[in-house]
This record gives structure tokens, sequence and C-alpha cells, in this order.
């Protein structure tokens, strides 16, 4: 039973300046939801109503988010904009949220390390909330996962296929596919080159991962940029049989990049936010 999510909020999000200059990256809203709320959500209805998030300096904005606004409560109370709190206020009464700081921003395996006092022993899942991943009219990534995860019960990335042109932004993954759609990993490159990548599936930021991910991503020395990338920790953990990579049903938008955000913005508007 999966109880808790990690959200790893930390990041700078330089690509999006001057707008993340004081403002978290992850409060960027998709038509009027902050990215790191549809994240929230889609943790929640895949049951881990847990959700531990790894912050910095300059981030106090989301931890405010989900909690009470005692001034802005009152004053809408019984007002015709009521309905407009209702997604946030569902959001805080089903989770917990728990929260720690990364004094240095030194990659994403440094940040899951940084959230392990929350988690603990047990298996649990994580969530990139600027990958905005939308399964409308079905069960939410997360959630198909978490299903996955009853049956195999190790670590689980979840992947999709990129354009030769765009897969040198990822980490790519090559295996033994088991069943349409699943591919016990055996190899895992970071930013591949087009020649080099080993397929073209590659990994977005939706994980399910086993408690002896921090033991691995300890004992991990920094990559290439200096940074504890996660994708090395899960290379050891794939060395022993022990990831999964899963093609889920819906679609992803990579909202830490511009064109992506503009992408997810109009899908949002013309089919939840306008109908
Ligand atoms: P990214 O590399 O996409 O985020 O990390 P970034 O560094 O904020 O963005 P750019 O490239 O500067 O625009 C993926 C996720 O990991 C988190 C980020 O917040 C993001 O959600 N992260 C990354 C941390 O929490 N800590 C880190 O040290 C690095």
């Amino acid at each position: 039973m999966l109880r808790k999510c990690l959200f790893p909020v930390a990041g700078y999000g330089t690509r999006f300046l001057p707008a993340t200059k004081s403002m978290p990256k992850e409060m960027l809203p998709v038509v009027n939801k902050p990215l790191v709320q549809y994240g929230v959500e889609e943790a929640i209805e895949a049951g881990m109503t847990n959700c531990a998030l790894v912050t910095g300096r300059g981030k106090r904005a989301i931890a405010d988010h989900f909690d009470i606004s005692y001034e802005l409560e009152h004053q809408i109370a019984g007002s015709s904009k009521e309905p407009l709190l209702e997604s946030i206020r569902d959001v805080i009464d089903q989770g917990i949220f728990t929260m720690v700081r990364q004094r240095e921003m030194l990659g994403l395996g440094h940040a899951v390390l940084t959230g392990e006092p929350l988690i603990g022993p047990e298996p649990f899942g994580m969530v990139l909330s600027d990958d905005l991943c939308l399964n409308t009219g079905g069960p939410s990534v997360l959630a198909q996962m978490a299903r996955l995860f009853d049956e195999f019960g190790c670590s689980i990335v979840a992947v999709q296929e990129v354009p030769d042109e765009e897969i040198h932004n990822y980490g790519v993954i090559a295996g033994k596919q088991l069943r349409e759609g699943i591919t016990r990993v055996e190899r895992m490159v970071e930013k591949p080159s087009a020649a080099e990548a080993p397929s073209n599936l590659a990994i977005i930021g939706r994980y399910i991962l086993t408690p002896d991910i921090f033991d691995v991503i300890r004992g991990t020395a920094p990559g290439a940029s200096g940074e504890i990338q996660i994708t090395d920790a899960l290379q050891q953990q794939a060395n022993t049989g022990g990831v999964i990579a899963y093609q889920f049903k819906g679609r992803r938008f990579d909202c830490g990049s511009v064109p992506g955000f503009v992408e997810a913005t109009n899908h949002v508007y013309e089919t939840i936010y306008r109908p």
C-alpha cells in the first residue's frame, strides 16, 4: 500500500526567469491552478494522501498554498466566488503535508535523499510537478503506476516515446519487454545523444520508488554535471531487476519548458476549463 508521495520542488526554474525570480516555478498556474496542485491531486487520487514536499529558499508560497488562508476564507465565505476555492479546500482536507528544505540544489537525487526523513522505510510515489500528466476520464498516471506496483513490488518509472531531436533532454531506458507498455529495465542513460540513445523511451516525472533507493543514492557519486542524478541510482536498482518502465495512458506536458507550458495551458483551457 503506497501512502506517501514525494514532491521535489526546490529547483531554480531558470527556464522561466524572470517569472521564477521570486516565485516558485511549481506555483505557475496552468489556467487557474498551480502546477503543484495538479500533482498533489494526482497523488491523492492514487491514494497517496501523505504529501512530502522538498522545498527550498523562496518557496514558501507552496507551503502557504496547502494551508488555510483565514482572511481570504472569511472575505469570500457565502459569496458567489466561494466555489473557486473548492478544489484547494478538498486537497487540504484530504492531504497531510510535510516539508523539508533542501539547502543546496545538488540535483534530483540529492532532493530525494533530503526527503528521506519524511518518507522513512516504505515505498513511495514521486511527482515532478513541472510534468503535468492528464488522463481525462481514466485513472491518473500515478494511480496506474500504483496498480502496477501491487503486481511487481519494485521501482517503476513512467516513460514515453520522444522524438530523436528531444531525446538528449531525458533519461532513456532499454530492457526486456514483459508485455505491451511494460519493460523490465536493464540499462538507463542520462541525457544521451540521439545516436547513443538505447531506445526512444524517455523517463518523465512520475516514479514509484522502493526505499532502498536512499542507500543507493547515498553511495552514488555525483554525475557529469556535479549533480546527484536519480538515473544513476535507478541503474543500480535495475542491475538486480528492480525497475519497471511503464508507458502510461494519458498525456504529459513538459511544463518546465515554455512551449510545453503554453501547450498545456491551451489544452486545459479548451478541454477542462471552458467546457
Ligand atoms: P529540473 O531540472 O527540471 O528543474 O528538475 P529546475 O532545475 O528547477 O529547472 P530549470 O532547468 O532551472 O528551468 C526537475 C525537478 O526536480 C526538482 C525541481 O524543482 C523540479 O521539480 N529539483 C531539482 C529539486 O527539488 N532539487 C534540485 O536540486 C534539483
